[in-house]
């Protein structure tokens, strides 16, 4: 009898964990991250190009300054090419696909997951055009906002803006730096040419951005008002963490300790992670670290890593991350989204290193496992993916109930293989964005702005602070649901195993 019952009760956990796996398809919500990717492709598209109501754009991108910057990807519900934010997000598109390699191409999605980084690689070492010269940036936000057009119509300025040793920008030649050494790690199992390639941009950007110290948005003035850097220091300790992981140096490594109290990364216990501020990112990649003289740095780095989860869980001695009733992680009102997804991501990565080590989080209010540290980074896929007080998904095109009056000028207006006649920059305000109905184009896999501190959200094109997308929010999803996905499938066949003996 006892064992009887015994059996029954496994039978009902392990149902109940198949039901808990399949609430929400993280395979699904995998897929169209990559198609969101492409929809905000800039330059000649591909034949085998998914999102079919785009078509090629920015194709003299460059041209008045006399190179060629075509391609990149387009921010958010804009056409501006912003350099900071995108160097970010290949930076963590690359960190997932090599911390989820397995989980990945399980999931078939190994190729989407390259093209995804290639398409804005390729671009960073087209815009790398010397040693010493990165162009960061085509358009600008003011004139682009002043017109509501399709990325195929544009007529706004295409001015491009460059980085050099008179015009320094240690934060975003830093950054991209992080971008083309993470990349060379995604890509040197596949292509060990084109990986030696973003290697060689990656370590030439550093010394640039370490040789010429200063703010891009000093130099590139019209990017204050849009992504106003704080600091250049995170992103050069960013950038070196990454190119010690990708060629193993001691250069590098030496770099990251040498400059840890100077440069902040061991003095700053930050609670946000995000395209301004790396340091958390930068703590819990050193944190697996360990090397002789360097130990006692890298413990310092690691216990700022310990500061930022236990934050985030809410065992921070009161100084903790905030949590919207509903239980989302709230930062700031514009884009709020793009920190939720950052640090779930990094929640993900660091429950992984340690469980490797055997280790457990000594945080101020209690010892936590890596698997609660696993479980705060799925209650914020959960919550983006409909488990929310509004019950809907955030992701668009995920499930019954999404955001349908995304701020995205392509997906709200008809697209040119529907409407060929171009649409004119006020006609696209007047015709499109005030429209009622819901965009003519499904923006699959955009992850928006997102609910305000009580849960509230409003989908209404004009409030571009909860219905705006952008690439940066969307990046580290890549990551958090293949690791989702790919440890719903695990626990399903332990238990299943449990049954059986
Ligand atoms: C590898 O990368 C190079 C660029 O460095 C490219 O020309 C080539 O087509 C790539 N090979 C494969 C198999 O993708």
């Amino acid at each position: 009898m006892r064992s009887l019952s015994f059996c029954i009760f496994i039978f009902l956990v392990a149902f109940k964990a198949a039901a808990v796996a399949a609430e929400y398809n993280y395979d699904e919500a995998l897929d169209k991250t990559f198609l969101f990717f492409e929809a905000q492709r800039s330059g000649k598209l591909q034949e085998n190009q998914r999102v079919k109501w785009r078509g090629d754009s920015g194709l003299k991108d460059g041209s008045l300054q006399g190179v060629d910057l075509v391609g990149g990807y387009y921010d958010a519900g804009d056409h501006v090419k912003f350099g900071l934010p995108a160097a970010f997000t290949v930076t963590m598109l690359a960190w997932g696909t090599i911390e989820y390699r397995k989980e990945i191409t399980e999931l078939n999605q190994m190729g989407h997951a390259l093209w995804a980084i290639r398409w804005g690689t390729d671009y960073f070492m087209k815009a790398h055009t010397q040693p010493n010269v990165l162009w960061a940036q085509v358009g600008d936000g003011d004139s682009d906002h002043y017109c509501w057009e399709r990325a195929e119509d544009m007529t706004t300025p295409r001015e491009a803006f460059k980085l050099d040793q008179y015009h320094p920008g240690s934060d975003l030649a830093g950054e991209t730096a992080a971008a083309l050494a993470a990349s060379a790690i995604a890509f040197k199992p596949y292509n060990s040419s084109y990986s030696e390639l973003l290697l060689l941009h990656a370590k030439q950007l550093f010394s640039f951005a370490d040789r010429f110290r200063g703010l891009y948005d000093d130099s590139i003035k019209c990017a204050k008002q849009f992504y106003t850097s704080s600091g250049y220091s995170d992103d050069l300790l960013w950038a070196a963490t990454w190119l010690y992981r990708a060629t193993n140096e001691e250069y590098y490594l030496k770099y990251v300790v040498d400059n840890a109290e100077y440069m902040g990364g061991t003095g700053w216990a930050v609670k946000e992670f995000s395209w301004d501020n790396k340091y958390a990112g930068v703590q819990i990649l050193l944190s697996k670290g360990r090397g002789g003289a360097y130990t006692a740095t890298l413990k310092q780095y690691k216990a700022k890593a310990d500061y930022f989860a236990c934050a985030c869980v809410q065992k921070n001695a009161g100084y903790n991350v905030h949590l919207t009733p509903g239980g989302l992680m709230y930062v700031r009102e514009w884009n709020n989204m793009q920190y939720a997804s950052a640090a779930a991501f990094l929640l993900a990565v660091y429950s992984d290193y340690l469980s490797a080590a055997n280790a457990k989080l000594n945080c101020p209010d209690g010892q936590i496992q890596p698997q609660q540290l696993f479980d705060f980074a799925k209650s914020q896929a959960d919550y983006i993916l409909g488990k929310n007080p509004n019950s809907m998904s955030y992701l668009v095109g995920y499930g019954p109930k999404y955001p349908v009056h995304v701020h995205h000028r392509g997906s709200s207006m008809a697209s040119v293989y529907n409407l060929h006649s171009p649409v004119g920059c006020v006609q696209g305000f007047e015709t499109w964005y005030r429209r009622n109905e819901g965009n003519p184009n499904v923006l699959h896999g955009a992850l928006v702005g997102g609910p305000d501190q009580n849960d509230k959200f409003i989908d209404d094109r004009s409030n571009y602070e909860q219905t705006e997308p952008t690439l940066t929010a969307c990046a580290p999803l890549v990551g958090l649901f293949s690791k989702l996905q790919g440890s719903s499938k695990t626990s399903g066949m332990a238990v299943c195993l449990l049954v059986r003996t």
